[in-house]
């Protein structure tokens, strides 16, 4: 079979080889299927493992990158519901040992533990490539939807609202009847409306702190302050500047750990008390472990038109790969990239 490879660690065309005699998966034990990729989704980490991760550590030898996948079922372990039978078609993201290991989803199949799939929903029969939306970037949508418990009328500000995240984040808590802020560049102004957002953002127009200022004036204390901010991109000063626009009882959700800083970040913001110079506002990191009962719960908020719209910003056949991943590498990507099997 043919599956990428990271050969060396770096960008993604030094870091990654098309290997095309590769031999197929074993057959699968156990609870595990294998799966024929019929379509593979970028994730901002698949970049971090090519250019952090040594792609040289014994257990990882030229490890194969992709977390999401979807794809239909070619082989099933005895252990495997029923349901998961032969030929059905499914989605989600590998777990994080084998994405660790390195037997991602750019390849031609893929060996996945079956209590990690979804079945891919009725509605998009026909445009399965959208199911990459019940990958990480869906699940950890629905993590943080969770986590937040966002309630109907309460006040959410989606910092990074055009990303893969962000676009299914707009759209579930616009659902669930809360009051949207999306902070994106201008160009995307248009596409989060689409999704649902109230009041759009265009942090392009600020010069430093401008932002802060007017999140202040629009959200004041006094009156009707922010419920929740819920940050993909990571923005240090939104935190700490919080407290003129972010309720007593608010929270301030960051999914981005601040991988330039190390765990700095976190140690000053979640763990600094007060009086030694910390944000009086509760901060949260949160990280996903993908897992199939959050696949199919987006797979869920696709059948029931609470997600109506899986933004997909490209889609690359599989020989085109490299080209997808600098296109993420760019921040730019509007809703989900979409690697293509032929
Ligand atoms: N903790 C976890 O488990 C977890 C899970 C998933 C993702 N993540 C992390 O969360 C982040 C978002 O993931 P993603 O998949 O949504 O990424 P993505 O799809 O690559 O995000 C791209 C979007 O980011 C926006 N953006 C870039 N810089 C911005 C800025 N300064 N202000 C506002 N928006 C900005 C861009 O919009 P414009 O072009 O309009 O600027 C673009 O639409 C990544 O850092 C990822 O590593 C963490």
């Amino acid at each position: 079979m043919r599956a990428y490879k990271i050969t060396q660690n770096g960008a993604p065309r030094q870091a990654l080889h098309l290997a095309t005699d590769l031999p197929l998966p074993s057959t699968p034990t156990g609870p595990n299927i294998l799966i024929k990729v019929t379509c593979a989704g970028l994730n901002p980490a698949d970049l971090h493992f090519m250019s952090i991760l040594p792609a040289w550590l014994p257990f990882r030898k030229h490890p194969t990158p992709g977390l999401d996948f979807v794809g239909t079922i070619a082989c099933a372990g005895p252990d495997v519901p029923e349901e998961l039978a032969v030929g059905t078609t499914v989605c989600g993201a590998l777990g994080v040992g084998q994405a660790f290991w390195g037997a991602g989803s750019l390849a031609e199949y893929v060996v996945v533990p079956a209590g990690l799939v979804a079945a891919v929903p009725e509605v998009l029969r026909g445009r399965e490539g959208e199911a990459v939306g019940c990958g990480v970037a869906g699940q950890t949508a629905a993590l943080v939807v969770k986590e937040s418990n966002v309630q109907k009328g309460q006040r959410v500000l989606i910092n990074g609202a055009s990303g893969g995240v962000g676009t299914i984040l707009v759209q579930v808590f616009k659902a669930k009847g809360a009051h949207v802020t999306a902070i994106c560049s201008g160009a995307n102004e248009a596409l989060v409306r689409r999704l649902g957002a109230d009041e759009v953002i265009d942090y392009t127009t600020f010069t430093a702190g401008g932002l802060y200022t007017h999140l202040t004036t629009t959200f004041p204390l006094s009156s009707n302050p922010l419920d929740f901010i819920i940050d993909c991109v990571y923005d240090s000063p939104l935190y700490t500047s919080s407290p003129s626009y972010l309720s007593l009882t608010g929270r301030f959700i960051t999914i981005v750990g601040g991988r330039t800083q190390g765990i700095y970040p976190f140690i000053l913001h979640k763990l600094r008390p007060v009086f030694l110079g910390g944000t009086p506002r509760r901060y949260d990191v949160l990280g996903l472990a993908p897992n199939g009962t959050l696949a199919r719960e987006v797979a869920a908020w696709i059948n029931d038109g609470v997600l109506k719209e899986v933004v997909i910003d490209s889609e690359f056949p599989f020989e085109e790969a490299v080209e997808a991943y600098e296109k993420l590498s760019t921040k730019r990507a509007k809703g989900k990239i979409v690697v293509r099997m032929r």
